[in-house]
C-alpha cells in the first residue's frame, strides 16, 4: 500500500471511530471507565424523590387537598430532604448515585429544572449521577399549579426534553443507547456496568387524564438488552439492572401496575445474561425479593421513597471477586438543620414529624377503605386503622415477621383475624411470613462461571 492510500485509510478509520463515538444508538468503540478494575465501588440509590417546586403552589384548599390525599410523601419539604441528602453525599462520598425514577412530583417543568440544579450540585461534589424516568416524570397529565382554591393544569415535559435536561446524568456518558426507549448502558467502572432501563409507559400520556402507572420492557428493548449483555461479556464486566418498576412482585396483594407486565420474560432474560441484581423503586416499599431457576438466582431490591418515612436510601457496595453488599441509611436531617440554622419546627423534629405524617396518611387511607366495605362499626374501623398504620410504619421501612408481632395483641388485628377475607385483612396478613425479617440488608455472593 502506498503512502497516499495509507493516509486515506487512516482518515477513514478516524471518521468511522468518530461516527461510532457520536451515535449513541451504536455501542461506543472506546470504553474508558473512570473506576478501574479491582476497586470496591459504593453506589447510593435514592429513589422516588418526587421533587415538587415550591413555585407550583400557594397555601389554600387546592394544595391542602392534594397534600392530604397522598401516600405520606412530604411534598412541601422535598427541597430540604433532597438538600439534606446532598449533605450526606458530601460527607460520605459515594462513588456513584443512582436514581431509578420519579424525580418529580407530577412531571412539572419547574420541578424538573430544580431537580437538574440539585443533581448538578451532586456532580460538582465529584459524584456521577445516573437517572432514568419514572411513571410520574414524562407528559404527566396530572401536572398542576395549586393556587388558593384552584388547580390549574400546567405543562409537563416530553421524552426529548427529558433527555436534554438530564443529559449530564447518564445520557451523555452512555456507551450504548436504546433507540426505542430512554434506556441506556453506562460503564462507571471496568468491573461493573449499569443497565438503566426505562420501563415507564408514557407514550399515550398526552391523550390520557391520568399518567399510565404500570411498566413494561418492549420487545425491541429486550433485543437491545441482549446486545448490552453480549458487550459486557466481551469486556468481562458484570451488569446490574436499574429500573423504576418492580422486576418481581414485592407483595402478594399489591403488585398490579407495580410489577412490569412481562416480568417472567425479563427475569428469564436477565438470568440468561448472568444479571444477579436489579435495583428498583416505584412501590415505595423497602423490600427484597428473589427468583431462582434452580441454578442461578436474581434479586430485585426495591428501595423505599426518599421523601417519605423513614426517608432512607440504599447503599450497594460492589466487592470485586466477592459480591454485593446492600444496606440502607436514613437521611441526616439533624446535621442539615444545624448547618443551615433552620428554625422550622417540623424540620427540627423531623423524625417524629415524618413518622406522624406517614402514620396519619395510612390511618386515613385505611379508614376510608373500611368505610367503603361498610362491615365494621366506627370503633372497629378506628381500631383496625390504627393497627394497619402502626404496621405500615414497620412494613414500608423493610421490617417483617418477628419485627411486627407486637400487632398480634391489638384490638384491630384480632377484629381482622375474625372477619371474612377482604383487601385490608389480606394486606395485613401478607406482611407476615416474609423471606427476610429485615429487608434493609443482604449480601449476594458473586456468581462463579
Ligand atoms: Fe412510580
Amino acid at each position: 500500500m502506498n503512502k497516499k492510500n495509507i493516509f486515506f485509510l487512516s482518515i477513514l478509520i478516524v471518521i468511522s471511530l468518530l461516527i461510532g463515538g457520536c451515535d449513541k444508538n451504536m455501542p461506543l468503540q472506546v470504553i474508558n471507565p473512570k473506576i478501574k478494575s479491582g476497586k470496591e465501588i459504593t453506589f447510593f440509590i435514592a429513589t422516588d424523590p418526587h421533587h415538587l417546586s415550591k413555585t407550583t403552589y400557594t397555601d389554600g384548599k387546592a394544595f391542602d387537598w392534594f397534600l392530604n390525599s397522598g401516600d405520606g410523601k412530604l411534598l412541601t419539604y422535598t427541597d430540604e430532604i433532597i438538600d439534606a441528602f446532598i449533605l450526606d453525599i458530601e460527607v460520605k462520598k459515594p462513588d456513584v448515585l443512582i436514581i431509578p425514577g420519579d424525580l418529580t412530583c407530577n412531571g412539572e417543568r419547574e420541578s424538573h429544572l430544580e431537580m437538574v440544579e440539585k443533581l448538578n450540585t451532586i456532580e460538582e461534589l465529584g459524584v456521577p449521577v445516573y437517572v432514568i424516568p419514572g411513571n410520574h416524570d414524562i407528559d404527566n397529565p396530572w401536572a398542576r399549579h395549586y393556587i388558593g382554591d384552584e388547580m390549574i393544569k400546567i405543562e409537563s415535559i416530553g421524552p426529548d426534553e427529558f433527555i436534554k435536561l438530564y443529559s449530564p446524568f447518564g445520557y451523555d456518558e452512555a456507551i450504548y443507547r436504546d433507540e426505542n426507549s430512554l434506556s441506556y448502558l453506562a460503564a462507571p467502572s471496568e468491573d461493573l456496568w449499569l443497565l438503566m432501563i426505562d420501563t415507564s409507559k408514557y407514550k399515550r400520556n398526552k391523550v390520557r387524564t391520568a399518567p399510565e402507572m404500570g411498566g413494561v420492557i418492549g420487545e425491541d428493548t429486550l433485543e437491545w438488552i441482549k446486545e448490552c449483555c453480549q458487550l459486557a461479556r466481551e469486556k468481562g464486566a458484570e451488569i446490574i439492572a436499574v429500573m423504576h418498576h418492580s422486576l418481581m412482585n414485592h407483595s402478594e396483594v399489591v403488585y398490579e401496575n407495580y410489577t412490569i407486565d412481562n416480568s417472567q420474560d425479563v427475569i428469564d432474560l436477565f438470568l440468561e445474561c448472568g444479571i444477579q441484581v436489579t435495583l428498583s423503586g416505584h412501590i415505595h416499599l423497602q423490600d427484597i425479593k428473589s427468583y431462582s431457576d434452580g441454578e442461578n438466582i436474581i434479586y430485585d431490591i426495591a428501595t423505599s421513597c426518599l421523601v417519605a418515612y423513614p426517608n432512607q436510601y440504599g447503599i450497594l457496595e460492589f466487592l470485586p471477586n466477592n459480591g454485593y453488599r446492600y444496606s440502607t441509611d436514613r437521611i441526616n436531617m439533624e446535621r442539615y438543620v444545624k448547618e443551615n440554622n433552620i428554625r422550622d419546627q417540623n424540620l427540627i423534629n423531623f423524625k417524629s414529624f415524618t413518622r406522624d405524617f406517614f402514620y396519619r396518611r395510612s390511618y386515613d387511607k385505611y379508614y376510608d377503605s373500611l368505610l367503603e366495605i361498610s362491615r365494621f362499626s366506627d370503633e372497629e374501623m378506628k381500631a383496625i386503622s390504627s393497627t394497619v398504620a402502626d404496621l405500615n410504619l414497620k412494613y414500608f421501612a423493610g421490617f417483617r415477621n418477628a419485627n411486627m408481632e407486637g400487632a398480634f395483641d391489638t384490638e384491630g388485628f384480632n377484629i381482622l383475624l375474625n372477619t371474612a377475607p377482604c383487601f385490608v385483612r389480606d394486606y395485613v396478613l401478607s406482611m407476615f411470613d416474609d423471606k427476610y425479617t429485615d429487608n434493609n440488608k443482604i449480601f449476594i455472593p458473586l456468581r462463579w462461571e
